[in-house]
């Protein structure tokens, strides 16, 4: 019985500090300049597969887009915002042909990856990047983390997407 209540006494003050600690969360300054990621997510390149992206023009590059755990199982149970923890992985290569592969097809028509131009990832940790709506980003090229200016537009643009949570990619099947 002692146990029991020293049980209820231990709950009720995990409880306590829970409460106290949620108005804080609350209040983080929308205004806040945002922080940025600037340590890559170790794993990352066994991440499962969300989806593929091709952009023309100036990037002229393919995307693998990777989720870890926690970002796969929002998707596949179509579960949105996505939780604390998620962690999104753009991959971009460039879009070279393959004359190797056309060589095989008998005419022009292969392209495949190229060398790896950079890698960009969202974090998803609500209080830490609240002034972001929840979202790290991060861009790292040669293992190098972008600057602050290079940072700046990602949110702006991104927030376009509010609707899916930031997030552009949707699940291939
Ligand atoms: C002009 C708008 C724009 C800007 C600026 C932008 N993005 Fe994106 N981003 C997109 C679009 C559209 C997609 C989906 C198409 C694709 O993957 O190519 C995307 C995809 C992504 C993805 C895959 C998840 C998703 O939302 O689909 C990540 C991660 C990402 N961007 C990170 C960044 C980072 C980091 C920056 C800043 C360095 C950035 N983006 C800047 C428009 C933008």
């Amino acid at each position: 019985m002692k146990r029991m209540a020293f049980l209820l006494v231990a709950v009720a003050s995990v409880a306590g500090v829970v409460a106290f600690m949620a108005p804080v969360a609350g209040h983080a300054d929308k205004q806040a300049a945002p922080i940025f990621v600037t340590e890559i997510p170790p794993g990352y390149r066994d991440w499962r597969l969300i989806s593929v992206a091709h952009e023309e023009g100036n990037l002229n590059s393919f995307a693998a887009v990777l989720g870890n755990d926690v970002a796969i199982k929002a998707y596949r149970e179509g579960k949105r915002p996505f939780p604390d923890g998620t962690i999104i992985a753009a991959l971009h290569y460039g879009h070279v042909p393959s004359e190797e592969n056309n060589r095989v097809f008998g005419r022009v028509q292969s392209f495949v990856a190229g060398s790896p131009t950079n890698i960009q990832f969202m974090v998803k940790d609500s209080a830490k990047y609240a002034a972001t709506d929840g979202w790290g980003f991060a861009h790292f090229k040669d293992g190098k983390p972008a600057d602050e200016a290079f940072m700046k537009p990602c949110f702006p643009c991104h927030e376009q997407a509010k609707a899916s949570d930031l997030v552009f990619t949707r699940y291939a099947p």
